[in-house]
């Protein structure tokens, strides 16, 4: 069927990730029973990613040369023989030329979107609604879907707060969205200033800078000392430990990131005040849900992003996949709170 192009790493590097990248010209794939051959249009560059390509991602142990790439938005081009009709209502339905996602991309098998065509196994796509563009859709896995999957997990009462750090990163901002609609209130912490008045803007109830404020003491305060419901933290060493001590009794701490290696628990909250710390991993997750849940939350996140619930903020920068290593450094220069970098084509 011709030639495509991919991005493939080589070898991991730690230290310089762009490094570790190549352009390179394959054959595409042809899908196999049960597959549809999908034309990926557009992939943000997330942190996940660069972890892959350092090599420090539990989650991606291909053999390499491997080619990275978490989510991305496509098109059906072709779709493989179909021995046995797909088991579900949306796989049944699906047609080539319509815009899709997988969930998952088979990129734990090194078959990741930074490439032109993947071939996915059809039951994993979602039909994407016309009232999400290209650029949302490209970002409706790693982000939105973890922002569900915090919610239907914590279980956090209307009108409760819930204390999230890093509360500026884009996965941030979509939990402050999505607890909006969810009637949940929030509690931002953040390292920068510059950052309150637009949390504010999209619904933050409450924004603590952690450089300039004392977190618990803040939560006990906004809290009427009874603290946050729950908290969700990306960040370890010892910025982790007021998230303990700023949950109530029983409260729940999810773990979710690897900026750090390991987290600070207060004895005293796990031992008198019956803390809990857990990780929490999208792929675990979702992996528990029985089949027909998923699809159904599944395709929850695509009507909350159809309905304007959930937005990604705008790219801040796109560049076509031959560009990935200049890409891949604009990702790694900035917060990607600024918006995401795409690779297109
Ligand atoms: N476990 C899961 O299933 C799962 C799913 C999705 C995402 N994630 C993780 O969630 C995190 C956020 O993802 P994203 O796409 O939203 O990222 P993003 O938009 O690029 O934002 C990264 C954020 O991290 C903050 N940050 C980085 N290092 C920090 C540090 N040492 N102390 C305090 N803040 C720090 C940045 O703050 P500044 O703006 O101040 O620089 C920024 O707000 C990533 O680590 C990602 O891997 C995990």
């Amino acid at each position: 069927m011709g030639k495509e192009k991919a991005v493939v790493v080589r070898q991991f590097n730690k230290d310089n990730p762009a490094e570790a990248l190549d352009v390179v010209k394959r054959d595409v794939p042809e899908p196999k029973a049960g597959e549809a051959l999908v034309r990926v249009l557009m992939r943000p560059i997330n942190p996940s990613d660069i972890f892959c390509i350092q090599g420090i991602y539990g989650g991606w142990h291909p053999k390499l040369p491997a080619i990275p790439g978490l989510e991305g938005l496509g098109v059906i081009e072709k779709i493989g023989p179909q021995p046995t009709p797909p088991s579900t209502e949306t796989a049944r339905k699906l047609k080539e030329g319509q815009r899709v996602v997988a969930v998952p991309w088979p990129s734990a098998e090194g078959e990741g979107t930074w490439q032109q065509y993947v071939a996915v196994p059809i039951e994993n796509l979602v039909p994407v609604r016309d009232e999400v563009s290209n650029e949302d859709a490209a970002q409706y896995l790693v982000n939105p879907v973890t922002a569900l999957g915090f919610f239907e997990d914590l279980k956090i009462p209307k009108c409760k707060y819930l204390l999230q750090n890093a509360a500026n990163s884009v996965l941030g901002k979509e939990v402050i969205l999505l607890a909006k609609k969810r009637g949940v209130k929030t509690i931002n912490v953040v390292r920068r200033d510059e950052v309150i008045n637009e949390l504010k803007s999209i619904g933050a109830d409450e924004v603590i800078n952690s450089k300039t404020e004392n977190i618990v003491a803040r939560v006990k305060e906004i809290t009427g000392n009874e603290g946050a419901w729950a908290a969700i933290n990306p960040i370890g060493g010892p910025a982790s430990r007021p998230f303990f001590s700023a949950v109530r009794n029983s409260g729940l701490v999810y773990i979710y990131s690897m900026y750090g290696d390991e987290v600070y628990v207060p004895i005293a909250d796990l031992l008198w005040r019956d803390v809990t710390v857990r990780g929490f991993w999208l792929n675990v997750w979702l992996s528990r849900l029985p089949k027909d849940v998923k699809e159904q939350k599944l395709q929850e996140v695509m009507d909350l992003m159809a309905d304007g619930i959930i937005k990604p903020p705008p790219a801040r920068a796109k560049y076509p996949l031959d560009d990935v290593k200049k890409a891949v450094e604009d990702a790694q220069s900035k917060s990607g709170s600024a918006g995401k970098v795409l690779l297109e084509g």
